[in-house]
């Protein structure tokens, strides 16, 4: 119970401690009563013709005024109406309401207890002679249970003793001197320390009832009683408390596990509402509380319904909007018929210092509507951080002194909401409902209601007709890379018109001609690289091209040359395979520089013939040509053939040919010392000249060379 005392202290909601019933045992008995009768189970509509309030304060089901509106004696509560303000008293006439008694369970969080804020004050006439008093402490009902107080004991020179009740053990608590009149009336209404008052406070475990003994020692201060007797503090003893609770719960049956068995008394029997052990009280019982998402008495049959609270629609125009600089718009308020239901009322303390306040003490910062926000500093200025989640169906979660809650409209769905357009929040077009969740003491995130939205694209108050306006998405700087074009809900973008392009900067379309000098030096440098990028394309595929066609012509050549035969030939002939060749274009090309007119050591009537030198490091003569019949290309192969197997030391070997051409190429080996024409027909001027014997030696050499070759071709035929 201290932990909820201290959890409530800054709501006020819920206070505990009260005093009972109280008897002068001088002069009072004890009477018990049946706190259980005969009701009936009662509806809303049985209620009608019940009052419902007294003064100012108002109460609920099951208490009442009369056995027709209260659910049995404990219940009965008396209106005092005699007085300029009336007085609600609990049934024992002694223990004053002084705060509505909220019977209607609305879905709290903390709502564990029900709770009445009472305040008391009795008084003991004192008798000439009589020195001790006793005043007896006990519940106003079997259904009550006190609370924690602090007790003033206002009366001179007194002792006070607390008398337990079962060991009959007397503990001296307070005492009382009063010495002068003057000084002691001031002092008792100053502060309770002992001059003319004392207190002490009521803790721990409880006892459900207890006593208070008095000693009264007309001998004590040498101040003589005042003669006229007029003060109240020499004829009488005085006790009282201040705003405590009285704890109550029903008693017909010990808790809800003998309900099940009884139910001829079952307190709870609205539908969606549940029965509740009572831990609290020391008298046991049970209680009654709304299921989750309802609210409203369980007591009462269909007193738990779900939320119905709000009203989408302020019965006023003139509403105040504005607390100093504080802005309070729809769903809050701050007069009556400004809000949307009763937990949004506000209150304006202090216009000049813009002071707002919500649960009587927690001032109010700021508040978004379209968030769904309060910002707020709590009231206890000691306590460094305390839940808040509480009031009315918990339509507020938030925690901490300085807390942001979030808020919804009602514990709804959005689908439930939207069922009853009469009491759905989100009024206004373009708007939209909101879920809204949050962690509740640390736990899972649970469903608190719903709440509304402006649409995408709009903003302002949802919960007001036509609150929602659109956004101008255009004047966000640099939202489009072009024209921007605001429209209903959204907005779209289209390029710069031709010739113009975006300035960031200026953040609006601006002609090209505003070039920079770098971006002209960057498009032209992008521009030149393009397009030799593109023409090393296109003589990289030419060349591509062109060596295909190459290709595919020198192997119709090398077809036409009948280079198979000769492949064929060359390979059946074991003697040729070393030493004849069919050498392929490129290898000759390779030697002849290309068949570079510098490369040329001959030219005749028949071709050609070029100086080169094989990747081998032979050198060679390489002889071109210049046509060949086709009919001929047998004949040519055969001779190539045979002159490759020629073996003879006067004869210029063949090393092979090539094909690839349109005439074929013949590839001999290299002779330094010139053709043997030139030095037959040398000039007689010329230093080198031939004997006779030399001419003699080369005919014959010749003829032995011809008759060598002549033979060699007679080995093979074809
Ligand atoms: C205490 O309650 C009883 C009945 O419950 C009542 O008769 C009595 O007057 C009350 N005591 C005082 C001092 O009012
Ligand atoms: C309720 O209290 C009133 C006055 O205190 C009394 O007249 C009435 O009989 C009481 N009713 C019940 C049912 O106790
Ligand atoms: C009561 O008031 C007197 C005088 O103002 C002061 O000296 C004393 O400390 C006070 N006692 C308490 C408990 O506040
Ligand atoms: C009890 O005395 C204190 C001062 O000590 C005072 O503040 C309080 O109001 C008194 N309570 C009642 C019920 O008179
Ligand atoms: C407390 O004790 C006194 C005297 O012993 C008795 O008269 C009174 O009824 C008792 N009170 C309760 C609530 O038991
Ligand atoms: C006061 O009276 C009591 C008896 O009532 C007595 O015991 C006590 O001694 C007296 N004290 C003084 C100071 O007279
Ligand atoms: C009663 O006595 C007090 C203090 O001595 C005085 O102030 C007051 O006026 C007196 N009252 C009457 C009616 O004589
Ligand atoms: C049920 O409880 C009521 C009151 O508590 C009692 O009068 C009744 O006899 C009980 N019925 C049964 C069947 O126990
Ligand atoms: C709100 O309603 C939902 C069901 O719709 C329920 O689960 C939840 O506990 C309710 N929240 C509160 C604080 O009553
Ligand atoms: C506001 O209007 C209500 C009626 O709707 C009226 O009673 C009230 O006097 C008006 N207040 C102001 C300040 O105009
Ligand atoms: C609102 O007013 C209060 C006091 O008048 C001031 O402290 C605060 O700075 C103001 N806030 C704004 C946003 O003007
Ligand atoms: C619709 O909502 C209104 C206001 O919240 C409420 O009075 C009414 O009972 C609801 N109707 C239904 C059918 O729930």
């Amino acid at each position: 119970m201290g932990i909820l005392l201290m959890i409530y202290a800054s709501l006020s909601l819920l206070l505990l401690g009260s005093l009972g019933n109280l008897t002068a045992l001088a002069s009072g008995v004890v009477t018990s009563h049946n706190p259980e009768g005969n009701w009936a189970h009662p509806s809303l509509a049985m209620l009608d013709g019940c009052l419902k309030t007294c003064g100012d304060l108002s109460f609920d089901y099951p208490f009442g005024i009369g056995s027709r509106c209260s659910r049995g004696p404990d219940f009965n509560l008396t209106c005092d109406d005699t007085a300029q303000s009336p007085r609600l008293f609990l049934r024992d006439g002694i223990t004053e309401v002084i705060d509505n008694i909220v019977v209607a369970s609305d879905g709290d969080y903390y709502d564990n207890d029900y709770g009445i804020i009472t305040s008391f004050w009795h008084t003991i006439p004192m008798k000439s002679g009589v020195h001790v008093y006793y005043l007896s402490f006990q519940p106003p009902g079997r259904s009550f249970s006190r609370g924690e107080t602090i007790l003033n004991i206002t009366g001179c020179d007194l002792d006070v003793y607390w008398v337990n009740n079962n060991t009959h053990r007397t503990t001296w608590v307070c005492g009382t001197v009063c010495p002068d009149q003057a000084i002691t009336e001031t002092m008792s209404r100053l502060n309770c320390s002992g001059i003319g008052c004392c207190s002490f406070p009521v803790t721990g475990l409880l006892p459900d009832a207890f006593q208070l003994k008095f000693v009264h020692h007309h001998n004590k201060t040498s101040t003589a009683t005042p003669s006229n007797q007029t003060s109240m503090l020499w004829d009488r003893i005085s006790i009282s408390d201040d705003e405590t609770a009285v704890w109550w719960n029903i008693v017909g049956q010990p808790n809800c596990a003998s309900t099940v068995q009884n139910r001829s008394t079952y307190a709870c029997i609205s539908r969606h509402s549940l029965c509740r052990d009572e831990s609290v009280t020391s008298n046991n019982g049970y209680n009654c509380i709304c299921n989750a998402g309802y609210a409203g008495s369980p007591f009462l049959q269909d007193g738990c319904s779900r939320d119905e609270g709000y009203n989408p629609i302020p019965s006023r125009a003139n509403c105040t909007r504005w607390c100093g600089n504080i802005s309070v718009p729809y769903p809050f308020g701050l007069e009556e018929g400004c809000f949307a239901r009763e937990q949004f009322q506000l209150n304006c303390a202090n216009m000049a210092s813009s002071t707002v306040l919500m649960f009587e003490f927690d001032q109010v910062m700021s508040l978004n509507v379209d968030e769904g926000t309060i910002k707020s500093i709590g009231s206890d200025q000691q306590g460094a951080s305390f839940y808040h989640i509480f009031s009315r169906r918990a339509l507020f979660v938030g925690y901490g002194y300085f807390y942001s809650m979030q808020w919804v409209a009602a514990n709804l769905s959005c689908i439930e909401a939207q069922q009853n357009i009469s009491g759905y929040a989100c009024v206004s077009t373009n708007s939209k409902c909101v879920a809204v969740e949050a962690k509740i003491d640390y736990g899972e995130l649970s469903y608190i209601g719903y709440r509304c939205k402006c649409s995408d694209g709009f903003r302002g108050n949802p919960y007001t007709q036509s609150g929602c306006q659109d956004i101008d998405e255009c004047l966000q700087p640099n939202i489009c890379k072009g024209i921007c074009h605001n429209i209903e809900g959204s907005f779209y973008c289209t390029e710069c018109p031709h010739k113009t392009e975006y300035d960031l900067h200026k953040m609006q379309c601006t002609t090209t001609k505003q070039h920079t000098l770098l971006s002209g030096i960057i498009i032209g440098l992008s521009g030149g690289f393009g397009i030799l990028a593109l023409s090393f394309g296109t003589v990289f595929l030419i060349r591509v091209w062109k060596r295909n066609i190459q290709q595919q012509l020198r192997k119709n050549y090398f077809r036409k040359n009948q280079g198979l035969l000769l492949e064929t030939l060359i390979s059946s002939d074991e003697s040729a395979n070393d030493k004849t060749k069919i050498f392929s274009l490129e290898e000759l090309e390779k030697a002849t520089d290309n068949f570079d007119r510098a490369r040329i050591i001959g030219c005749g009537g028949h071709g050609m013939v070029y100086k080169g030198m094989l990747s081998d490091q032979r050198v060679v003569a390489i002889k071109k040509s210049k046509v060949i019949e086709k009919a001929e290309i047998t004949q040519f192969i055969n001779e190539v053939v045979i002159l490759s197997q020629v073996n003879h030391r006067n004869i210029v070997k063949l090393f092979g040919c090539c094909l690839e051409t349109e005439v074929p190429l013949l590839v001999y080996e290299y002779i330094s010392c010139g053709s043997l024409s030139k030095v037959l027909h040398a000039d007689s001027s010329n230093s080198f000249s031939l004997s006779w014997d030399d001419y003699v030696r080369i005919a014959l050499e010749t003829a032995g060379a011809l008759s060598y070759l002549h033979s060699a071709a007679s080995k093979k035929k074809l």
